[in-house]
């Protein structure tokens, strides 16, 4: 059976470029691993009434049982005014909850920012890394993995057709498969 590990891009937008890299990374998996897309479409927004049992949404439920039959994620992030888009924080606390019920406990993860611009959503990376580290999830810190100028990096179809950066992309996904193998 092939070790799972999700991919969840913090983006909703339809042609979102990171759900474009995770797609382009789901080829990158090597032999005995799968990198499987979690969605983060259909999450209200968290409000912790819905902790209580009668009224969880059923979206909540699918998704943090997506998230325990993973053992390991890679977090593709933009970046919303220097920090963590809205659409990837609600997802990381829904599964944060309820209290002591946390369904990212111990699961390795990497952090994959990129941007159109030069700066690579360096904030979004390291802010989301400051709740990663309180969520228990033992989170790579080499390579770092900012993707520049992403737009220029896709074609009109959207696939990655950047040879350095599918590279170094592969290179950063090996690193991960080493983090994950020690940390799991
Ligand atoms: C942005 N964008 C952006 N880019 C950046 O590098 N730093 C930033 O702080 C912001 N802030 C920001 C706020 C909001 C509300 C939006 C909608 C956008 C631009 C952002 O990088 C661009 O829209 C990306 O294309 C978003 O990622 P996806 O949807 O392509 O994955």
């Amino acid at each position: 059976m092939n070790t799972v590990i999700g991919l969840i891009a913090g983006s909703l937008r339809k042609e979102s470029f990171s759900k474009k890299i995770a797609w382009a990374l789901i080829d990158m998996a090597p032999e005995g691993f799968e990198f499987k897309i979690i969605s983060i479409e259909d999450l209200p927004v968290y409000n912790q009434d819905f902790d209580d049992y009668n009224n969880v949404p059923e979206s909540y439920v699918k998704f943090r049982e997506e998230i325990r039959s993973i053992e390991g994620v890679i977090f593709i992030t933009p970046e919303h005014n220097r920090s963590v888009p809205a659409a990837l924080k609600n997802a990381i606390d829904i599964g944060s909850r309820p209290s002591g019920k946390s369904v990212w406990n111990g699961k390795p993860g990497a952090v994959f920012s990129n941007s159109p611009g030069n700066l690579s959503a360096f904030g979004a990376n390291h802010h989301l890394r400051q709740s990663l580290v309180f969520l228990n999830i033992p989170t790579m810190q080499q390579p770092e993995v900012y993707l520049p100028h992403i737009n220029k990096m896709l074609d009109e179809n959207g696939n990655l057709n950047d040879k350095d950066t599918k590279d170094f992309l592969q290179k950063a996904v090996d690193a991960y498969i080493e983090w994950f193998k020690k940390n799991k």
